[in-house]
């Protein structure tokens, strides 16, 4: 078969990793992939975002099967544009994808569906919005309803911040369009972890489990990232978690999206916040995690290809995964200043000497190739050393012991990934 993945992260990375072991795999592409990808895949110059032109590349290749790795042109439709001239592929329609492209729309989901979450509104104008703030304590969330790649959620500690967010979501000047509905919800305390399932539209098959970490500074201080680490399993996802996450938050929601006449294909990732070992909903995100996906594919011992065309053909009924018992860690290396603003181009050193241990991949995000075949850091998360161990105590020493080789004088990382997993 010929398979094309979209998307140029160390999310596709981990996707094409996994996807090229597998027999059915014939040749494999990636849009617009990056210097890591490139070792595996053919890498094609056509954006994640470019609808049209993935359309139209897809049929040019003659692609069989396509996956989809980021949101935005889930959100955009492009599984419904595939779908129209005959390719088949893993991820939601449009309609499903809402799920993650506008907040509101899964709040009044789990609102009908009584799926625990934090008490929320919705809010299009700014003296609605301030007068619901009236009436809730500090601190608060704020939420622009659509797509902000991950900046579009601000806790606010005071009024006057809470206000402040409000006045800037709500003039389209933060995020445009996508800011100009607010959520504004309770604030849940607990520790958060990752939860994911693939589904078929009707069925929910459970992935092994995952946490990432989201501050850029060790002791989880700092702001907010798309993730400086992850680990999987995660001690806190129990069983009983599991399992009510499954019964409560889960299948509700493949029931509901069924009902409503737009079933949802594709990963389900429920991002989950865990207090006295119940987990409330906090997001849906309609793709894989990213650095969560890297653990994942490092644990999965089945072939991914025929577990994601099941979830797109809608056969996951009788699907079962094996996974290894293993636990896998992922450490993020990032461009200084990210973040925030962070110098691009500079030339990383040393990666060839961690290619030959089986149970260590630094899967590729923000890469390039350079005109000498060098690789150049092109984006604010540019590696992710991941590593396979006996437990997770192993499988961080190995990340560390990766990380002291590599030759980036502008890279930076934590040095505490997996502290809460491993604090004993
Ligand atoms: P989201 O984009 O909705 O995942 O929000 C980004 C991050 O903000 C989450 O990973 C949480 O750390 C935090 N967050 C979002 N909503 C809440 C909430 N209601 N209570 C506490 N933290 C939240
Ligand atoms: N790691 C968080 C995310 O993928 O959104």
């Amino acid at each position: 078969m010929k398979v094309l993945v979209v998307g140029g992260g160390g999310r596709e990375h981990a996707l094409c990793w996994a996807l090229s072991a597998s027999p059915l795999v014939d040749q494999l592409y990636c849009a617009p992939g990056n210097a890591g990808i490139a070792k595996l895949a053919a890498c094609l110059p056509v954006g994640a975002e470019d609808v049209e032109g993935l359309v139209a590349t897809a049929l040019e290749y003659g692609i069989d099967y396509v996956v989809v790795g980021p949101e935005n042109a889930l959100v955009l439709g492009l599984v419904d544009r595939l779908c129209e001239v005959g390719i088949p592929a893993f991820g939601p329609s449009a309609a499903a994808a809402a799920l993650e492209g506008s907040k509101g729309f899964m709040k009044d989901l789990c609102r009908e569906y009584g799926i625990p979450t934090a008490a929320y509104g919705r809010f299009e104008t700014l003296a609605e919005a301030k007068a619901f703030l009236d009436t809730q304590k500090l601190p608060i969330v704020i939420k622009a309803d659509g797509l902000a790649a991950g900046k579009g959620v601000v806790i606010a500690e005071t009024r006057a911040q809470a206000e402040e967010t409000l006045a800037d979501f709500l003039s389209g000047n933060a995020f445009g369009a996508a800011g100009h509905q607010v959520v504004i919800e309770e604030f849940m305390e607990g520790e958060e972890a990752s939860f994911f399932a693939l589904v078929d539209g009707e069925n929910a098959l459970p992935l092994a489990s995952a946490q990432d970490h989201k501050r850029v500074f060790d002791g989880d201080e700092g702001p907010n990232t798309g993730g400086m680490g992850a680990y999987s399993p995660a001690p806190i996802l129990s069983e009983e978690v599991e399992e009510q996450v499954m019964r409560e938050i889960i299948e509700p929601t493949v029931r509901a999206m069924k009902e409503r006449g737009t079933p949802y294909k594709g990963v389900l990732y429920a991002g989950l916040m865990i207090q006295e070992g119940r987990a409330r909903l906090v997001e849906y995100n309609v793709r894989f995690g990213d650095p969560e996906c890297q653990v994942l594919m490092m644990r999965l011992r089945s072939d991914l290809l025929p577990a994601l065309m099941a979830s797109s053909a809608g056969q996951l009924k009788s699907f079962d995964l094996r996974w290894r018992r293993e636990a896998a860690m992922t450490v993020v290396m990032a461009a200084k200043g990210y973040p925030g603003a962070y110098e691009k181009g500079t030339v990383i050193r040393g990666l060839d000497q961690l290619e030959d241990d089986p149970d260590l991949v630094v899967f590729h995000a923000g890469t390039k190739l350079g005109e000498k075949d060098e690789v150049l850091a092109v984006g604010g998360r540019v590696l992710n050393v991941t590593a396979l161990g006996w437990d997770l105590g192993e499988a961080q020493k190995k990340c560390y012991a990766a990380l002291a080789k590599i030759d980036w004088p502008n890279g930076f990382y934590r040095k505490d990934i997996g502290w809460r997993a491993l604090k004993g």
